[in-house]
């Protein structure tokens, strides 16, 4: 994503891991066989740039990670968080984005999105209540997932769906769609658009998101791919699309589900590599001291390591996200460091998500 240019896409489905504390694997002998994906999470899975960057430039997602009680819930959600404030950064002005979750991390993850995105651009917390899925003794049986529904701005593409009405005095008449969704069941074994792959969405209800918030032509994507349920909607639809998944074998499925449709895509560009950014032109990337000055505004005179003041002729601009990571030298990129602060940050452990989360004065540096 960070290959992506800015404002180019349209709508946004994400349906990655949800925290479940499990690992998936594709049933032998399916179609998915082979594939899967880890969804448990500590500390290894967190780069302390991420930290950087949400700490140094996006302080209310900071203060989200900060609530989280368990240190597994942090380092899934910083995960989260990078991707989704990329997301934010790929949207156009008109654009929206369904993020499917469940329980177990909904609550935060709407913090998250409250954060990036802004409390008044919440639009839905669907409910899709499946019948499919576990049953208990201890607790009320859980039987639905819920996908939070967010726009960029007032000025979103939506057209309402329409379904008939079940009431005796409406007799079938359209009427709007609801927030709770349960006409969409689970895709059972022996469904036919079935792959195997782990955690596989109906098309049905990928259908409906893209149908309601995307037009003809818009561009679609899904960031969290897996079988490319989202992408066959798109593709079905007329939608332009891209899919990025980390399961390098899951471009399989998507290649064959698209050779499958009525009118089978012919060009489909596979790649391995980041894309570069084209939009990256600016007067203030070329020139270090018109930047240097901006981020003082931003930061003060303070280092952003260890929090020292009145530092403004030693401090120096260095990247959050290393270039090698796509990282590009722009002002949401960079932070002021002291001398002493930019050679530790090379040598830091990973002990220090722990420490910098729960840290007070943030002197993690020093
Ligand atoms: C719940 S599955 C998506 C299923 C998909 N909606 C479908 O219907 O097939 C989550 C996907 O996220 C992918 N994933 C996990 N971490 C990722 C990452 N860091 N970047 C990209 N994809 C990732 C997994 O490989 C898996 O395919
Ligand atoms: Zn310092």
């Amino acid at each position: 994503m960070r290959g992506m240019n800015s404002a180019s896409v349209d709508l946004v489905c994400l349906d990655p891991p949800f925290n479940s504390r499990n690992d998936y694997a594709a049933a032998a002998g399916s179609r998915a066989e082979g594939m899967g994906f880890q969804d448990t999470w500590s500390r290894e899975d967190v780069d302390p740039a991420w930290l950087d960057l949400i700490e140094a430039k996006h302080p209310s997602v900071w203060q989200v990670l900060r609530a989280a009680a368990l240190e597994s819930d942090r380092a899934y959600l910083a995960y989260m968080a990078v991707r989704l404030l990329e997301v934010s950064r790929l949207l156009k002005r008109t654009g929206s984005l369904y993020l499917h979750c469940d329980p177990t991390m909904s609550h935060y993850l709407k913090l998250v999105l409250d954060a990036i995105f802004g409390r008044q651009r919440f639009l839905n917390e669907i409910v899709w209540s499946y019948g499919l899925g576990g049953s208990s003794k201890r607790a009320y049986s859980r039987k639905h997932d819920i996908i939070l529904f967010y726009s960029v701005s007032k000025e979103y593409t939506f057209t309402k769906p329409q379904v008939s009405s079940s009431s005796a005095r409406m007799k079938g008449a359209p009427k709007g769609m609801l927030d709770v969704w349960t006409d969409v069941p689970a895709l059972n074994n022996m469904a036919r658009e079935r792959t195997g792959y782990p955690k596989q969405k109906p098309l049905a209800l990928l259908r409906r998101i893209v149908a309601a918030s995307s037009r003809e032509g818009d561009l679609v994507l899904d960031p969290f791919s897996g079988c490319a349920t989202a992408l066959v909607a798109a593709e079905e639809l007329s939608r332009n699309w891209a899919g990025i998944d980390v399961d390098r074998r899951a471009h399989r499925l998507l290649l064959a589900r698209m050779r499958e449709l009525t009118e089978p895509v012919l060009t489909i560009e596979h790649r391995t590599d980041a894309p570069r950014r084209t939009d990256l032109e600016g007067p203030v990337a070329k020139n270090t001291s018109r930047m240097v000055n901006c981020l003082l505004e931003e930061q003060r005179t303070r280092c952003f390591g260890c929090r020292r003041d009145g530092l403004q002729g030693e401090l120096e601009p260095v990247h959050i996200i290393d270039t090698e990571q796509g990282g590009s030298r722009q002002l949401d990129n960079l932070m002021l460091l002291c001398p002493i602060c930019k050679r530790a940050r090379s040598a830091r452990s990973k002990d220090y998500f722990l420490a910098r989360l729960s840290d007070p004065d943030g002197t993690h540096f020093a």
